[in-house]
């Protein structure tokens, strides 16, 4: 029934094309890959330099502005940020209605979508104003959010946003601190969860970001846009990924068996795979798990745990895997997400709060690309096409005359 010649008459062109892996969905100016190379640029800007010379808020002005941002610039933009941080009072009492035992996911993608009952006032997407002010608010609420998911899940009072703090040391705080106690955050801890934000903040057409900008398409606000995007982060086979890479290192458990896990992984009638190894797009060393090494060994040197068997798996792995036949011909190299379960794990992360984390991250890349999408001029409603390949034709039966 399927008759690809008149499809395409009809549209004088016709692409199947599952999973979108050769299909530009837009034009963008945000971020670009070179998954040869193993090259990451947020508008022009190689990752490895903002990582480790920037922060992340000026990562989030670069990603909504196109430009790095001089100092009195990047002052007023903290200024603003910090000024959004706070949630609607009645916030508190929607959460309230969630079970305590609700994966924090859950909650973000309902949290977040409720945003848009809360703040009407930056709905209107053909406002320019109003979308800036919408940004802001999405990129300002989104660890207050999150700290607060986090918390009820353990069954802690919320902790206000105390805003004489940077981005991400605020964000520690929320989920540390509990009342009546001192807490000093980390600056360690800080930087390193920091960078860790700057290292997922966008990484051009992936799932969720697709999904943000689809849903964008028909004019939603931007909150449920982001909403959207959430719900499709929490699939394992995008930001659950680290979850299952550091699920795998604690089953390897020593060194010594890091050999017998590579071979199941090269064992064609074995479906396992080492998790946190190979990527669709970097067809060579992720830049970003180059970086997310280094922030590993930071965290647990401060700990003193420079010895966490974790980490010596994982440096094992890693060693043996480089070397081997198998993952060098098919260009198998480790992902962000190897080492970013291990770290976040030692900063005292559940593992249910680690795509929670990467969604705070990813906010500001969804918000980019969801603005660029509403200036484009070429916009249109996203309508992907189908192959059809039900039944042709046929007549109605009676359900009495049905065989
Ligand atoms: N371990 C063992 N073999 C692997 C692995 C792996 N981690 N990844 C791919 N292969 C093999 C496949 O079996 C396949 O072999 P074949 O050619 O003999 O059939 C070949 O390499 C190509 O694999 P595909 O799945 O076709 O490659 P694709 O580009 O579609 O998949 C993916 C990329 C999904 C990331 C894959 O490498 C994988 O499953 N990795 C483990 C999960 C993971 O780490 N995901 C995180 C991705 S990063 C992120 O989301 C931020």
């Amino acid at each position: 029934v399927v008759d690809i010649g008149k499809l395409y008459a009809q549209t004088g062109a016709f692409t199947f094309d599952p999973g979108f892996t050769s299909t530009a969905s837009c034009e963008s100016k945000i971020t670009y890959i070179d998954g040869d190379e193993g090259v990451l640029l947020y508008r022009g800007y190689p990752i490895e330099q903002l990582a480790e010379q920037g922060d992340f808020l000026e990562t989030c002005y670069l990603m909504l502005f196109g430009t790095l941002p001089t100092e009195a610039q990047k002052a007023d933009f903290d200024y603003r940020v910090t000024r959004h941080t706070m949630v609607h009072d009645q916030m508190n009492r929607f959460f309230t209605g969630f079970r305590r035992d609700a994966h924090p996911m859950a909650v973000m993608v309902a949290s977040v979508g409720a945003l848009s009952a809360f703040y009407h006032d930056s709905t209107d997407i053909t406002d320019e104003n109003q979308r800036l002010i919408a940004s802001i608010r999405m990129i300002a609420k989104m660890p207050t959010l999150a700290a607060m998911a986090y918390k009820y899940s353990i069954g802690q009072p919320f902790v206000y946003p105390k805003n004489d703090l940077d981005y991400t040391s605020n964000f520690l705080r929320m989920c540390y601190a509990v009342p009546c106690e001192e807490y000093e955050v980390n600056p360690i801890f800080a930087k390193a969860l920091d960078k860790i934000f700057i290292l997922h903040a966008d990484h051009e057409q992936n799932a969720s970001t697709s999904t943000v900008r689809l849903a964008g398409s028909s004019g939603a606000n931007p909150f449920a846009c982001i909403a959207a995007g959430i719900a499709c982060l929490w699939g394992p086979a995008h930001g659950g990924a680290n979850e299952a890479a550091l699920k795998m290192l604690m089953e390897i458990g020593k060194p010594e068996n890091v050999g017998k896990y590579v071979a199941k992984a090269k064992d064609k009638n074995d479906p396992f795979r080492l998790m946190g190894f190979g990527h669709r797009v970097y067809k060579n060393y992720d830049p970003r798990a180059r970086l997310m090494q280094k922030v590993t060994h930071e965290v647990l040197k401060e700990l003193g745990h420079q010895d966490d068997p974790l980490l010596e798996v994982a440096v094992q792995l890693e060693q043996i895997a480089l070397k081997d036949e198998y993952f060098i011909e098919k260009k198998l190299y480790p992902n962000i997400d190897f080492y970013s379960g291990i770290t976040l794990k030692a900063m005292g992360f559940p593992t249910d709060m680690f795509t929670v984390l990467f969604a705070v991250a990813r906010t500001v890349g969804w918000i980019a690309q969801w603005a660029e999408m509403i200036e484009d001029p070429m916009q249109k409603i996203g309508r992907p096409r189908q192959l059809y390949v039900g039944p042709a034709q046929r007549d109605y039966v009676p359900i009495n005359s049905r065989g």
